[in-house]
This record gives C-alpha cells, sequence and structure tokens, in this order.
C-alpha cells in the first residue's frame, strides 16, 4: 500500500481508493486493507491506565480507529514486529466491547498481524490478559501485546465509560514512552488501515478461524479462547487447591463472591464451581453485563452494597443486625476483576491489613515457599505502614512507591539491574483495593481472594477444631505487630481549580507546618511525596501531600489520576497504635480528621467537608 501525501485527498473518514496501490493487493480478497483517510481528534492522551472516555465519545467516527492505529504505530516503530507472535483482545464486557473487538481484529490484519487470541464473547480480565501474554502458546505463538477493552470500576453503558489500553510482551501495561508516543501520533494522524472487506469474526464461541486470501498468498487466524482457562491454570499452580477445597467443604465454613456483573463472573464460577465443586450461590452477581447492571462495579464498603450487607456491616464497616446466617468469607471484584475487597463474617480487612497479612503468611502459599521463601514486597504511597513492620521484621527487601501499579512492574522486572540480588518473588498492594505478585504484571482480584482461602487453610488444618476466621487472623496479626488504624475518605466531583489550588497552598505550605504542634500531634515532616525508580532512575514528582507527625501517624492528600470528570480529592488517615486494638475506626481517627480537614481547608476551597465515599 502506498499512502500518497496529497492533503486534497484526506477527506475524514472517506476510503479514497485513489490513495491505494492496490496493484500489490490483487487477488487478496478479504485481507485487502484500505487505507482511510482520518484527522487528529483532540484529547486522545492516555492516562495511567489507557485512554477512558465516555463511550459515545468513543462511538464517534473514527475515535477508537485513530486511537488504535497510532498504537499500532508506536508499537511498530518500537521494534515489534507484529507479523510474529499473537495479539490478544478482550475486555471486561462493557458496552462498545463486541464492536470495538471487530474494529481492533479488521485494523490488526490490516497493519500486519497474523494471529489472534479473543477471548470468548470478548471477555478477559486484565490479569487473565497478562497471565495469556506471559503463559499461553508455543514460543512460535507467543503474545507480542494485547488490547484491553475496559475503564475498570467506572461504571458502563452508552451513557458511561469505556476505555482501551495496550499491554506488552511482559504482560504489563504500556511503559510511559510507548504511551507518549503514542499520544503524539493521535496529534499528526492522517489515516488509518482496515481490512473493510474482512468479514466478523464469530466470537461467541470457542475456535479457530482461519482467513485467507483469495490468491492463496496469505491468511490469518482468529483464534477464539475459553476466557478463563490460561489463568486458572497459572492459579493452579499457585495455590495449594487441595486445601483450599478441603476448607470450603467444612460445614461450617460458606462464603459469597461478589462479581459485580464485571468480568470476574466466569472466573469465579470456573473456579469455585467448576475446580472446587462449590454451589453456584456462592457467586453473586456473576453474570457480566454491559452495564454492570447500572451499577458502580467498585469492590469498596459504599459501592459493594449489596455483599457489605450479605456480611452483617454498613458502608462504615460498622456491625448490624442481620437476621439469619451471615457467610464466613465474603469477598468482591471490579469491573475488570483486578481489584478485590476482603471481608470476614461482620468484620471488614482494608486493603492495608490485607496486604500485610498476605506477606506475613505468604510462606503458606506453594508459590511463595517453592521458591524459597518471599523476598520483597512493595506497597503504594499512601497504603498504610502495616506491611513496612512485617517487612521489618521478616527482613523482606521493601519499596515505597506512588500509587499506580506499573510501578510495581518496574521492580519486578529489575533482575538484570540489582545485579546478584533477585527481588522475585514478589508481593504487592495499593490502599485501592488491589493486591497482586509477580505472577503477572497487573493487580489480580481472584489472586487476592485464593490467597486469603490459601491461608485460611492453612491457619485451619483440623477440621474437627473450631474455624480460625478473617477476624482471628487480622486481630492476631494486629496483636503481634500493633495496629494501623487506616482509612481514606474521598470527595468526588470536585471544582478542578479549587482542588489545584487546594494541593498548591498546602505544598507552599509545608516548609512552614513542618514542626507546627497541631492538637496533640506535631507535623515532623511535611512534603510533596517525590519517587526515584531505583530501575530506570526516572522521577516521579508531585505523588501527594504528606503530614508525617512525630508519633508516625499519617495525614495524606492526593488528587486521584483516574476521575471520570472533575477532580476527586483523595484523603488518607492513618493512626499507628500498640496497645488499644479494639477502638472503632472513627474513633480512633476522629482527632486526627478533625486535624486534616482544617490542614487541607476542603471547606473553603471546594465548598464541602463531607466525602461521597469512606473506605
Ligand atoms: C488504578 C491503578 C491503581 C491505582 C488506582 C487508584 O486502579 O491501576 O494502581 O492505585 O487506579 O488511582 P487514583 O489515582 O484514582 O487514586
Ligand atoms: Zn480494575
Amino acid at each position: 500500500i502506498t499512502n500518497t501525501s496529497d492533503e486534497a485527498k484526506y477527506v475524514s473518514g472517506k476510503i479514497e481508493d485513489a490513495e491505494l496501490d492496490v496493484s500489490n493487493d490483487v487477488g487478496l480478497g478479504p485481507l485487502k486493507p484500505s487505507v482511510v483517510n482520518s484527522a487528529p481528534i483532540a484529547g486522545q492522551k492516555p492516562g495511567t491506565s489507557g485512554l477512558r472516555k465516555k463511550t459515545k465519545e468513543f462511538m464517534t467516527e473514527n475515535y477508537l480507529n485513530n486511537f488504535v492505529q497510532s498504537v499500532f504505530d508506536a508499537v511498530i516503530a518500537g521494534g515489534t514486529n507484529v507479523s510474529d507472535g499473537t495479539l490478544v483482545i478482550g475486555g471486561d464486557g462493557r458496552y462498545f466491547n463486541p464492536e470495538a473487538i471487530q474494529t481492533i481484529i479488521k485494523m490488526g490484519v490490516a497493519n500486519g498481524v497474523k494471529r489472534f487470541w479473543i477471548g470468548e464473547n470478548g471477555l478477559l480480565s486484565t490479569p487473565a490478559v497478562s497471565a495469556i501474554i506471559r503463559e499461553r502458546g508455543p514460543v512460535w505463538q507467543k503474545a507480542f501485546g494485547a488490547f484491553i477493552l475496559t475503564a475498570s470500576h467506572n461504571p458502563g453503558g452508552p451513557d458511561e465509560d469505556f476505555g482501551i489500553k495496550y499491554n506488552t510482551q511482559n504482560g504489563g501495561p504500556a511503559p510511559e514512552y510507548l504511551m507518549q508516543a503514542t499520544h503524539a501520533n493521535t496529534g499528526t494522524i492522517k489515516s488509518y488501515k482496515i481490512c473493510k472487506d474482512m468479514p466478523d469474526v464469530d466470537i461467541s464461541k470457542v475456535g479457530t478461524t482461519e482467513i485467507a486470501a483469495d490468491d492463496g498468498s496469505s491468511s490469518v487466524v482468529v483464534d477464539v479462547i475459553p476466557s478463563t482457562e490460561s489463568h486458572v491454570a497459572l492459579l493452579k499452580t499457585i495455590f495449594d487447591f487441595d486445601a483450599i477445597k478441603a476448607l470450603l467443604e467444612r460445614e461450617d465454613f460458606t462464603m459469597i463472591y461478589d462479581s459485580m456483573h464485571g468480568v470476574n463472573g466466569p472466573f469465579a464460577k470456573s473456579v469455585f464451581v467448576d475446580e472446587f465443586g462449590q454451589p453456584e450461590s456462592v457467586l453473586s452477581n456473576h453474570i457480566p453485563k454491559d452495564d454492570f447492571n447500572g451499577a458502580h462495579a467498585d469492590p469498596n464498603l459504599t459501592y459493594a452494597k449489596e455483599l457489605v450487607a450479605t456480611m452483617g456491616l454498613d458502608r462504615k464497616g460498622n456491625k448490624i443486625d442481620v437476621s439469619g446466617p451471615i457467610p464466613s468469607f465474603g469477598a468482591a471484584a471490579d469491573g475488570d476483576g483486578d481489584r478485590n475487597m476482603i471481608l470476614g463474617t461482620q468484620f471488614f480487612a482494608t486493603p492495608s491489613d490485607s496486604l500485610a497479612v498476605i506477606v506475613a503468611n505468604a510462606n503458606s502459599i506453594p508459590f511463595f515457599s517453592s521458591q524459597g521463601g518471599l523476598k520483597a514486597v512493595a506497597r503504594s504511597m499512601p497504603t498504610s505502614g502495616a506491611v513496612d513492620l512485617v517487612a521489618k521484621d521478616l527482613n523482606l527487601d521493601f519499596f515505597e512507591t506512588p500509587t499506580g501499579w506499573k510501578f510495581f512492574g518496574n521492580l519486578m522486572d529489575s533482575k538484570a539491574v540489582f545485579k546478584g540480588k533477585d527481588y522475585t518473588p514478589f508481593i504487592c498492594g495499593e490502599e485501592s483495593f488491589g493486591t497482586g505478585s509477580d505472577h503477572v504484571r497487573e493487580k489480580d482480584g481472584i489472586w487476592a481472594v485464593l490467597a486469603w482461602l490459601n491461608i485460611l487453610a492453612a491457619k485451619n488444618p483440623d477440621a474437627s477444631k473450631p474455624l480460625v476466621t478473617v477476624e482471628d487472623i487480622v486481630k492476631e496479626h494486629w496483636g503481634k505487630y500493633g495496629r494501623n488504624y487506616y482509612c481514606r475518605w474521598d470527595f468526588e466531583g470536585m471544582d478542578k481549580t479549587g482542588a489545584n489550588a487546594m494541593m498548591d497552598k498546602m505544598r507552599s505550605d509545608a516548609a512552614a507546618n513542618t514542626g507546627r504542634k497541631v492538637g496533640s500531634y506535631t507535623i515532623s515532616t511535611a512534603d510533596d511525596f517525590k519517587y526515584t525508580d531505583p530501575v530506570d532512575g526516572s522521577v516521579a514528582q508531585k505523588q501527594g501531600v504528606r503530614f508525617l507527625m512525630s508519633d508516625g501517624s499519617r495525614v495524606i492528600f492526593r488528587l486521584s489520576g483516574t476521575a471520570g470528570s472533575g477532580a476527586t480529592v483523595r484523603m488518607y488517615i492513618e493512626q499507628y497504635e500498640q496497645e488499644k486494638l479494639d477502638m472503632p475506626v472513627a474513633v480512633a481517627l476522629e482527632e486526627l480528621t478533625k486535624i486534616a480537614l482544617e490542614l487541607c481547608d476542603i471547606k473553603t476551597f471546594c465548598g464541602t467537608e463531607t466525602p461521597t465515599v469512606i473506605t
């Protein structure tokens, strides 16, 4: 194909056959690529997790095409041979997923891709994509990358959000430079390539479709693969499935796993029903829906309200009266299956505590014990310091990174950089309900659930003894390490100007605040978190304003990097206690919360001090 640069012919969205030198294409039939003229569309700047916009915007002419072509151009320019190996495509099942998949297949072929793995019905969770890239197929078929169609926990549907992200050969999200190149391409794009005569592929059935050129000169293979196969196979190598099965079969153990109508449903079914032989009643909201049933598929105390009520809690994590039995174990996942929430009977394990407990007990999980034990851990800066205490106690290498899973990926792939030092196996976690390890390069919701069940199984070796519960395990942990009382307040939909001004004020006051007494606390350091990546030396600035108190308590403020519209202010409050382990969180954090509201003065800057979400 030659693409002349005659500007006059660029008519947005129209196929100008005059542009095509078809001499090479004779006989290609369905595989004949067309060059479609287009023009840059403003605002195609990928954020932390790819490009997220309103679904309607994604459905406008050329919107998806421009972005996908810009990714292909960046990937190919970066040296990837897209004709060698496989391209994975799947998503969380939200509205516009099926149409987007067909478009990406046809554009992939036009850009040289010869083999595709598509999740059945277009469904693949984010961690499953990572597992497929890393694990699936013989060497000559190995995936070179993947498109994931998801806006994670953002609502879906024609009036809500859609998203697309690209993952590379290590199974992790595209590195910053690739997304910068993609963004640059979206600003100069003049055309995209697509096989417009290629028939749609039936993605509702597992199987292989081979599409050949009319003259037999080439062909492409589209494999529709079982969505859960690779990921579940990997999970089976990580955990002690027999021990977990025995735990689930105990008379006194019951559980419920809420997939919130996201993509996790089929994965939960495949593990809990097909592998463990549990009845379907352990699954809740496990049928994926393209609008997540109109709900916010985000596993936290506010949005997973059905599960939270079933487990006998209110949205602040306080016990409520429930008629009838409450399950021993409750868990939830977000839209694309990478987040998790862990609950016991009338008990909420905060993500920070959950991380600390998993790390403290990691060696009861075969993945870690078989590799000589866990070696390193990392947490994001706003995540509580509970895991720090475990890392110190167990002599593990420890890293504190900015918010965002990508910072963990670099550390996991650092073997070559830290000569002689091997940081695998590795566990990471974030307060934002993300936990995982270096088995993949994404956070992994079902991994965290199985980690907890494996730990519970190890703590309950004898079925004739009373059940050691989630609450028992967390309380035993606090007894040993002390308790990091923790909570996060979110103020969603704030005015961006006001929120930025608030952050700026705290930044400029940092020096003056250092050493100041506030209530019964003294601010020993006030600063803006800055991170220098030990692997590639890159520096991330302005990652959150921190007030570190002299007794180890912390108050932190950040603006969310994933907010749909307006600004979301996040306020994180943490207080360490060695003795008083049984206070209600709100009581333990009462004074510090008041101080936090005064330190930021959100009332003046944003007009409210009432959060929309408390986790
Ligand atoms: C995504 C990222 C996480 C991050 C989370 C919260 O889920 O994958 O790594 O912790 O967003 O980000 P936010 O900027 O909204 O607090
Ligand atoms: Zn997610």
